[in-house]
C-alpha cells in the first residue's frame, strides 16, 4: 500500500520485470539481481524531450522490432551505404515488394576465421549485429582483435577495457596485420556515434558492451538502462550503415551485470564462448537470425592466441597405452554436420539408503536413468540399487540420441565389469522396448570410425535401406535390439 504504484522491480541481469521484488529471476535464474525502478511514463513530463535513446531504454524489446530494421542496409548488402548519422525518426520507410527479395540470401563477408564463420552461419552478414558472450578471461577479446585482423573489413576497435597501448602490445605478440584497424577508447554513445560517422567503418568492434555509456542516460555503465540502450542504438546504426557489429559481453557467474541475455531480442546473433575441462573453447550461437545455432566452432588458446581445431573427430578421445578398463565406451556424436568420437565413462556403486541415484553433468541424468531402466528391465542387470556415475571425457556436453546405445554398453560394461573389446563402437538411439533404434548418418559415423581405428561397429539398420546393411560402403554390423548390441559387443549376455 505505502509503494508508489508506478514502482516496479527490474532483474539487473536480464532485464525481466516485474511488479513486486523477487529473490530469484524467473526469466534467466539469477538470485538477488532485482532492483526498484520508476518507469519512464510514471516520471511524467520528464518525457517530453526524450531520444530515440530512451525510449529504446524503457522499451527495448518493442522497439527492437521497430522501424529500424526495414531499412535495408543488411539487404542491400552494401559497406557504408547507408547515412550512419541519419535521424532515424525523421524520414518513414522504405517500403519493398516481398517477391523481390525472395530467395536472395543474405550476403557474406568472410570473418577470415573458418570456424568463426561456421557459426555464423557462414561469415558477417552486413548490417548484422552480434554478441558474443562468455566469462572475463574466456578469450573474447582476442577472437575480436584476430578477427579484425583476419577480415577484410576496415574496422575501428572501440575499447572501454584496455588502452589502445594494450591492445596493439597483444597484436604484436599473436603477429597479426593490425593495417587495417584502428582503436579508440571511447565509450560514451554520443561520441562513439560522431567517431562511427567520421571513420565509416565496415567493421566495428565493441568491447564491451557493459562500458558503454549515454551521458543523457541515468543508471551506471554496465546497468541494464545503459546497456540496453547503448546497444539498441548501435545496433540500429549497423542496420542503417550496413557495417558489421560486434559486442563483447561479459558473463559473469553472480549475474550481477547486465549481459548477453539482456540483448538476445536487439542483435541479430548472440554467439557464446565457453570452456571445456581441456584447454579448448567452444564457441555456439544461442541465436543467429540469419543461419542455424546448431554448429559448434572450436578452438584451443596457445602462446600465439587462438588456434582453430580444424578437425576435432579425436580431440575427445583418451589415448592409452594399458588396456581400456570397465566402465568405458567411445560414441561417434554429431556436433552440428561434424563427428566428434567421444569416451562415455559410466561407474557404478552400491546405493547408500537403499536409494539409487545418478549422477551426470554431461548427458542428462533422465536418459541415463532411462537407459539403466531399459538394460535391467531387458537384460536383467540390476541397477535399482545402485548409485550411478556418468561423464563425458573432455567435459562436452552430449543431447544426441546417438548416443543412447554406447551409454547402454558403459552401464553393462561397469556393472558386470567387463570392458569393451579393442576397436568396438556401438552407435543408436534405444527404445524403452529394448529395440536398437535409426539414427542419422549411420555410415559417416562408422566411417570416421573405422578411420580412427575402431574396426567393429554396430549400429541400428539404416532407413530405408533393404533388410541388411549390404548397401553400406562401411563395414557396419546391425543390431536390432539392445540384447543383440550386448550379445554382439561382449560375447553372451549375462543375466
Ligand atoms: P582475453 O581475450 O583477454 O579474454 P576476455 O576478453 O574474454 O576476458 O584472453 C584471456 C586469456 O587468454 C588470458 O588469461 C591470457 C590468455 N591468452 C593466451 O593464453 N594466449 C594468447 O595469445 C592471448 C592473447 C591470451
Ligand atoms: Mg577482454
Amino acid at each position: 500500500m505505502a509503494r508508489a504504484p508506478a514502482d516496479r522491480y527490474r532483474c539487473s541481469a536480464c532485464g525481466y520485470e516485474s511488479l513486486k521484488w523477487l529473490g530469484r529471476c524467473p526469466e534467466c535464474e539469477a538470485w538477488n539481481t532485482f532492483e526498484q525502478y520508476t518507469p519512464a511514463a510514471a516520471r511524467g513530463s520528464a518525457g517530453g524531450g526524450r531520444s530515440a535513446r530512451s525510449r529504446a531504454a524503457d522499451g527495448g524489446r518493442d522497439s527492437a522490432g521497430g522501424a529500424p530494421r526495414g531499412r535495408g542496409g543488411a539487404l542491400r548488402g552494401e559497406f557504408g551505404s547507408g547515412d550512419g548519422d541519419a535521424s532515424a525518426g525523421s524520414e518513414a520507410a522504405e517500403v519493398v515488394w516481398l517477391h523481390e527479395l525472395e530467395g536472395r540470401a543474405p550476403e557474406r563477408v568472410s570473418s577470415g576465421i573458418g570456424e568463426l564463420n561456421r557459426v555464423l552461419g557462414g561469415g558477417f552478414v552486413p548490417g548484422a549485429a552480434v554478441v558474443i558472450g562468455g566469462e572475463p578471461g574466456i578469450g573474447k577479446s582476442t577472437l575480436m582483435l584476430q578477427a579484425a585482423a583476419a577480415a577484410e573489413l576496415s574496422t575501428l576497435y572501440l575499447s572501454g577495457e584496455e588502452s589502445p597501448r594494450q591492445i596493439a602490445l597483444r597484436a604484436e605478440r599473436l603477429g597479426l596485420r593490425a593495417a587495417r584497424i584502428r582503436v579508440a577508447a571511447e565509450t560514451e554513445l554520443g561520441r562513439i556515434e560522431a567517431l562511427l560517422a567520421e571513420q565509416k567503418p565496415q567493421l566495428v568492434i565493441v568491447d564491451s558492451v557493459q562500458t558503454l555509456f549515454a551521458a543523457e542516460l541515468g543508471g551506471i555503465a554496465g546497468g541494464v538502462t545503459q546497456v540496453r540502450a547503448c546497444a539498441q542504438e548501435l545496433t540500429d546504426w549497423a542496420r542503417r550503415s550496413g557495417a558489421v557489429l560486434l559486442m563483447v559481453a561479459h558473463v559473469t557467474k553472480e549475474g550481477s551485470i547486465a549481459g548477453p541475455k539482456l540483448l538476445e531480442h536487439i542483435v541479430d546473433a548472440v554467439l557464446h564462448f565457453e570452456h571445456t575441462d581441456n584447454e579448448l573453447r567452444f564457441l555456439r550461437a544461442a541465436k543467429n537470425r540469419f543461419g542455424a545455432i546448431e554448429e559448434i566452432g572450436l578452438f584451443a588458446m596457445e602462446e600465439r592466441g587462438l588456434q582453430e581445431v580444424l578437425d576435432p573427430a579425436t580431440i575427445f578421445l583418451v589415448r592409452r597405452t594399458a588396456p581400456v578398463p570397465a566402465g568405458i565406451a567411445a560414441a561417434p556424436v554429431f556436433e552440428g554436420t561434424r563427428i566428434l568420437l567421444v569416451e562415455l565413462q559410466a561407474l557404478t556403486v552400491p546405493a547408500k539408503g537403499g536409494v539409487s541415484r545418478v549422477f551426470s553433468d554431461r548427458i542428462d541424468s533422465g536418459r541415463v536413468s532411462r537407459v539403466a531402466a531399459v538394460l535391467e528391465r531387458h537384460l536383467g542387470i540390476g541397477f535399482s540399487d545402485q548409485d550411478i556415475y556418468v561423464n563425458v571425457a573432455g567435459g562436452i556436453r552430449i543431447g544426441e540420441v546417438g548416443v543412447e546405445l554406447p551409454l547402454a554398453v558403459a552401464l553393462y560394461s561397469a556393472r558386470t565389469e567387463r570392458p569393451v573389446p579393442p576397436g568396438v563402437i556401438v552407435a543408436g538411439e534405444l527404445s524403452l522396448a529394448g529395440e536398437v533404434r535409426p539414427v542419422r548418418l549411420i555410415e559417416r559415423r562408422a566411417k570416421t570410425a573405422r578411420e580412427l581405428g575402431y574396426g567393429r561397429f554396430y549400429g541400428p539398420p539404416v532407413k530405408g535401406g533393404g533388410g541388411a546393411n549390404e548397401a553400406h560402403h562401411e563395414k557396419t554390423h546391425t543390431v536390432e535390439s539392445l540384447r543383440d548390441c550386448i550379445e554382439a559387443v561382449f560375447g553372451r549376455a549375462a543375466g
